[in-house]
C-alpha cells in the first residue's frame, strides 16, 4: 500500500506528541489534550475516514490512514466476529458497569464477545491479552490496569493486524486502532473547583483537603490528581495537607483515611480519586468520631446503582461526584463500524463528564432510571 505526505504528517504528528510527552513527563491523554487539532489523513485504500455523524463525544485526535499498521490488509468480512475484552479488574462496580454494557451493546450488534479479568495484577492482563492473540479474536477491547507494563502487550496485538480500542486508561504511545475515555484533567479540575469554592462559601481558611489517589501507574489517577491541583489554584486557602493511595479500593482507602485523619486534627475535604474510595473515607471519618456534616467527601464515577455515587449523593455521604462514562457502548459501535463496513475511527474520542451534588442528584437520578438502572440497557446518550 501506498505511503503518503499526508500519511505521513499524520504518523509524524503521532510521533512528535510521543517525544513531547516522554520529555514533558506528562501522561498520555495530557499531553494529546494539549496538541494542535490537527486534520484526517487520507484512508489507505479498502478503508474509508469516519465521518462526523459517527462520533458520540468529541474527536481529540484525527484519523490516521488506517487503523491498522499500514502493512496490514483491512479485516477480512465474516458472517459471525468475536469480540475479546480485556477487563483491568472485575471486582470494581464501575467496571462491572462497563462489562455489561459491552455485552449488551455486543449482543444488540449480533457480536460474540469473550471476558478475561486481569484481576489488577499486569502479569495476569499480558497473558490474558497473550491468550485472546492465540485465539485469533477478531478485535480486542482492553482497559488496562496500568499503562507501562501493558502497552508494549497492546502494541503487538495491533502489530498482529488486529484492531484495538483502548478505553478509560491510556497506555504510553498510540500503537492501537483509538482510544475512548473521558478527560481525567478536566475532571480533577472541575473536582478541585468545587472544593475551591465550597471551602470559601463555608469560610474555611485554611481548608484542608485529603487525598485519596487510585493505582499510580494508571493514567487517571496522575490525572485527577494534577486537574485537581490545578482547580484548587481558585482558592489559596485550599491545601493538599496528605495524599496516599488507596489503588481504587474501598477496603484500601479506608485504613489510609484513618491513618491521615488521625494524623491530622483538623480536615475539611476528603477527595477521593473514585466514589468507592470516597466511601471509604467515609466509613473512616465515621469511626474516628469525626462530625460528618463538616465534612466535603468528593468522588469520581457518578454510578446510577444502589452503592452508586448519585445514591451516595441523595444519601448525604459524598457531596459532590463526576458521572465517569464507561464507554463500553461507544467501543462496540466503533468495532462494528471498523470491522463491518472498515471505517477508519479517530484516533482518539473524548467522552463528555458532569458533576453531580445535591442541587442536581435527584434530576440525575431519574434521567438514568437510579437506583435500579439497568446499565445495559441504557442508551448511549444517557449512559454514565
Ligand atoms: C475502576 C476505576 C473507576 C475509575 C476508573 C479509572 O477500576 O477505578 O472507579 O473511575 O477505574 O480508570
Amino acid at each position: 500500500m501506498r505511503k503518503n505526505s499526508t500519511t505521513l504528517a499524520a504518523i509524524g504528528l503521532t510521533a512528535a506528541l510521543i517525544v513531547a510527552m516522554a520529555v514533558q513527563g506528562t501522561s498520555l491523554p495530557t499531553a494529546l489534550a494539549q496538541s494542535p487539532e490537527a486534520t484526517n489523513a487520507p484512508a489507505l485504500s479498502g478503508w474509508t475516514t469516519f465521518s462526523p455523524d459517527m462520533v458520540d463525544g468529541k474527536v481529540i485526535l484525527p484519523a490516521l490512514a488506517s487503523p491498522l499498521p499500514e502493512n496490514c490488509q483491512p479485516p477480512a468480512m465474516k458472517d459471525k466476529y468475536t469480540i475479546a475484552m480485556s477487563q483491568a479488574n472485575k471486582a470494581e462496580p464501575w467496571r462491572t458497569a462497563m462489562n455489561q454494557q459491552l455485552e449488551a451493546a455486543a449482543k444488540e450488534a449480533g457480536f460474540d464477545i469473550v471476558f478475561a479479568d486481569a484481576a489488577q495484577d499486569n502479569a495476569k492482563q499480558v497473558s490474558d491479552i497473550e491468550n485472546f492473540l492465540t485465539q485469533g479474536v477478531d478485535l480486542l477491547v482492553v482497559s488496562p490496569n496500568e499503562a507501562a507494563p501493558l502497552t508494549d502487550e497492546i502494541n503487538k496485538v495491533w502489530k498482529a493486524c488486529i484492531p484495538v480500542i483502548v478505553l478509560d486508561r491510556n497506555i504510553t504511545n498510540t500503537g492501537y486502532s483509538m482510544f475512548i475515555g473521558a478527560n481525567n484533567v478536566s475532571i480533577g479540575k472541575s473536582a478541585g473547583q468545587y472544593v475551591a469554592k465550597w471551602c470559601k462559601d463555608k469560610g474555611l481558611a485554611p481548608c484542608n483537603v485529603v487525598e485519596l489517589r487510585g493505582l499510580e501507574g494508571a493514567p487517571p489517577a496522575k490525572d485527577r490528581g494534577d486537574g485537581f491541583r490545578e482547580g484548587i489554584k481558585d482558592n489559596p486557602d485550599v491545601t493538599i495537607i496528605a495524599s496516599q493511595n488507596a489503588d481504587w479500593l474501598r477496603e484500601k482507602a479506608v485504613p489510609a483515611a484513618d491513618a491521615m485523619l488521625r494524623a491530622n486534627e483538623k480536615v475539611d475535604v476528603l477527595y477521593g480519586h473514585n466514589d468507592p474510595m470516597a466511601e471509604g473515607a467515609y466509613l473512616a471519618a465515621q469511626s474516628a468520631g469525626k462530625d460528618l456534616s463538616k465534612i466535603l467527601f468528593v468522588g469520581i464515577d457518578g454510578l446510577p446503582t444502589p452503592d452508586g455515587g448519585i445514591e451516595s449523593v441523595l444519601q448525604g455521604r459524598i457531596g459532590v461526584t463526576f458521572v465517569y462514562p464507561t464507554g463500553g457502548k461507544q467501543a462496540i459501535a466503533w468495532a462494528k463500524l471498523i470491522l463491518t463496513q472498515h471505517i477508519v475511527p479517530p484516533l482518539w474520542v473524548e467522552l463528555p463528564f458532569s458533576s453531580i451534588d445535591p442541587s442536581n442528584a435527584q434530576d440525575v437520578c431519574n434521567q438514568y432510571a437510579c437506583p435500579d438502572a439497568k446499565m445495559a440497557e441504557m442508551t448511549p446518550e444517557a449512559t454514565p
